[in-house]
């Protein structure tokens, strides 16, 4: 499995050969905002986009990869997906509770304590992340939301090879609450995201990551558009 970080909570994952987007954050990005219409030319193609809930900061450019792939599947909650059904866009709305077999492997949306809505104020369903499980490996993408008990359910399903959790606080877990999370999950490697974006999401990355590794856990934080093979 193949991990490519933009910014933000922008993930390429590549899986048996699928290309799927999470949460496509660029052209409101501050940090792309000075290469604007660049950063489509990175994408050679993509199979799945993925939205873990309807804010901005996760959603914005879904409408513009889809213009440029005309055969991408949106895969959100029913209401996410319901949205951009309305605009033309292939979509799949699942919920809680199962996994659902894809090309690439099994995924299950999971709960996220956090909100989720549009811009234009349009009810986004109920926030959430994905678990992934497939031949080459495990993966839990918990999108925004802070610690929660929950997370103690995932490992039941099975062990993780990587935990996307974000690290920046105030709209999110900050680095305690993800260590906390890490413990929950039993997950010894994760990739901070949500973080550095904005003003007031700011962090200290070597202080996080010696935060990380002094309770036995790997955070890794990646440059923008740097690659991990786990
Ligand atoms: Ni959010
Ligand atoms: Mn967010």
């Amino acid at each position: 499995m193949k991990i490519t970080f933009f910014s933000h909570s922008t993930c390429m994952l590549e899986i048996h050969g699928k290309s799927i987007l999470i949460d496509p954050f660029f052209s409101e990005n501050p940090i792309f905002r000075n290469r604007k219409k660049n950063f489509l030319k990175f994408f050679k193609k993509i199979d799945y986009i993925l939205l873990t809930h309807a804010h901005y900061d996760h959603v914005c450019d879904v409408e513009l990869f889809s213009h440029k792939f005309h055969n991408v599947l949106v895969i959100s909650n029913y209401e996410i997906s319901n949205f951009f059904g309305k605009k033309g866009i292939k979509t799949y709305g699942i919920n809680y509770g199962s996994f659902i077999s894809f090309p690439f492997g099994k995924l299950k949306y999971t709960w996220a304590a956090h909100s989720s809505v549009f811009n234009d104020g349009t009810y986004g369903g109920n926030p959430g992340g994905f678990l992934f499980h497939t031949d080459e490996g495990n993966l839990y993408i918990s999108g925004d939301t802070s610690v929660m008990y929950e997370m103690n359910l995932i490992p039941i399903f099975g062990k993780l090879k990587l935990s996307i959790l974000p690290i920046g606080g105030k709209y999110t877990m900050d680095i305690e609450e993800a260590i906390m999370a890490s413990d929950f999950l039993k997950s010894e490697k994760i990739l901070g995201v949500h973080y550095d974006t904005f003003e007031d999401i700011r962090i200290d990355r070597e202080e996080a990551k010696k935060k990380f590794y002094e309770k036995g856990k790997e955070l890794i934080l990646l440059e923008q558009e740097k690659t991990i093979h786990i």
